[in-house]
């Protein structure tokens, strides 16, 4: 049998292919049909050659919604028909890093879906070590929406949140408000800081962060933005921050930000060389903080979704068939014109 599936075929393409429906290769396997995928600012990191693991052939997509097709006989609580939603990561259980809850680092998974072995964005997956890869979804959580929980939700929380230490009463401030930083905002405002501000180049998705309860908000290309945001905060700087954005000048602008024992929380993929001013620091009683995400939370975010006390229904902004797949990753690329915040491609 054969599926869609959306392939990258060689430096910045990516086409709708026919390829073999997947099957289960070993035991702690299942097969998962598609109802939604979306698109990652790391898949166009695979599209511009940044991820060597990811060779042309491979099926893209790490974050998905779906339905369990069939399970391998080892499948501990997975039944064909659930509704699932797909973990970015894939987590053995039972390697010395899972032992310690560093699932990024499992031994035999990690980021393995949509890198290393066929992703999600296609009309079947194959997940590794489905029992820890995959998580129940309840019928209350639209699926759609649902695709910012594989991989934006449990980041902007664990990378940017927790390991930012963000604290009832505290000042937040988040660099970059693209879905992650959106993510961190929502999951931020669940631990009460009396100030969260949220900073990027895009007037569109500040204005959003306001919308989702950013109490301010502030441009940085603006030549005095530094002093903009330190003024918030009466000259202190910020108890938590996070760098959501990936380059030198928003890390540059984080440790500027930092407010004596706060905490940097680094979210960023970083792909060229970035200075650290210990020169500045080294007598702040800081912290840096820097991370893959484990995915360790997301089953009580799941919880959260579900009682209505975390609403993730704003990250989604477009969506296309299959058939517009390729479409999709065009108007993903030029997310800004768009005003595009996270883009689903839509299975059934
Ligand atoms: N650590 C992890 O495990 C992990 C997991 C997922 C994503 N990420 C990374 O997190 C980062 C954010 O992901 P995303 O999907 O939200 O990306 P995104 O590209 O959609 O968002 C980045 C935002 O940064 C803004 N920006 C760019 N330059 C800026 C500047 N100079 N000042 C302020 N804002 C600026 C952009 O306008 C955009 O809104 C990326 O680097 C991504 O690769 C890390
Ligand atoms: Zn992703
Ligand atoms: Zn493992």
């Amino acid at each position: 049998m054969s599926m869609k599936a959306l392939v990258y075929t060689g430096p910045g393409t990516v086409e709708l292919l026919d390829r073999p429906k997947p099957t289960i290769r070993d035991p702690t396997d299942a097969v998962v049909r598609l109802l939604h995928a979306s698109i990652c600012g790391t898949d166009l990191h695979i599209l511009k050659g940044d991820v060597p693991s990811a060779q042309p052939g491979l099926v893209l997509g790490h974050e998905g919604v779906g339905i369990v097709d069939q399970v391998g006989s080892a499948v501990l609580g997975l039944q064909v028909g659930d509704r699932v939603l797909i973990s970015c990561m894939t987590s053995c259980g039972a390697c010395r890093f899972c032992a310690r809850g560093i699932v990024a680092h499992c031994e035999t998974g990690g980021w393995i879906l949509g890198n290393r072995i066929d992703g999600t964005q296609a009309e079947f997956v194959r997940i590794p070590h489905a029992a820890l890869s995959l998580h129940p979804l309840p019928e209350s959580i639209p699926p759609r929406a649902a695709v910012a929980m594989s991989d934006s939700f449990p980041t902007g929380y664990e990378c940017g949140v927790l390991s930012a230490g963000v604290q009832l009463g505290g000042s937040v401030v988040i660099v970059g408000a693209g879905p992650v930083g959106m993510a961190a905002l929502l999951t931020a405002r669940l631990h009460s800081p009396s100030l969260i501000v949220v900073v990027d180049l895009d007037e569109t998705r500040l204005a959003m962060a306001h919308r989702l309860g950013a109490h301010a908000t502030v441009n940085s290309a603006a030549p005095d933005a530094s002093q903009k945001l330190l003024d918030l905060t009466q000259g202190q700087g910020f108890d938590s921050v996070i760098e959501a954005v990936g380059i030198p000048a928003t890390f540059a602008l984080c440790q500027e930000l930092v407010a004596v024992g706060g905490a940097i929380a680094n979210v960023g993929v970083h792909g060229t060389k970035v200075d650290l001013h210990l020169e500045k620091l080294w007598d702040r009683n800081i912290s840096i903080h820097m991370s893959l995400v484990n995915a360790t939370t997301t089953a009580r975010l799941l919880r959260l979704v579900e009682s209505g006390t975390l609403d993730i229904g704003s990250l989604v902004t477009h969506n296309f068939p299959c058939a517009q797949a390729v479409t999709a990753y065009d108007i993903f690329q030029a997310a800004s014109a768009h005003q595009a915040l996270k883009v689903a491609i839509d299975f059934a």
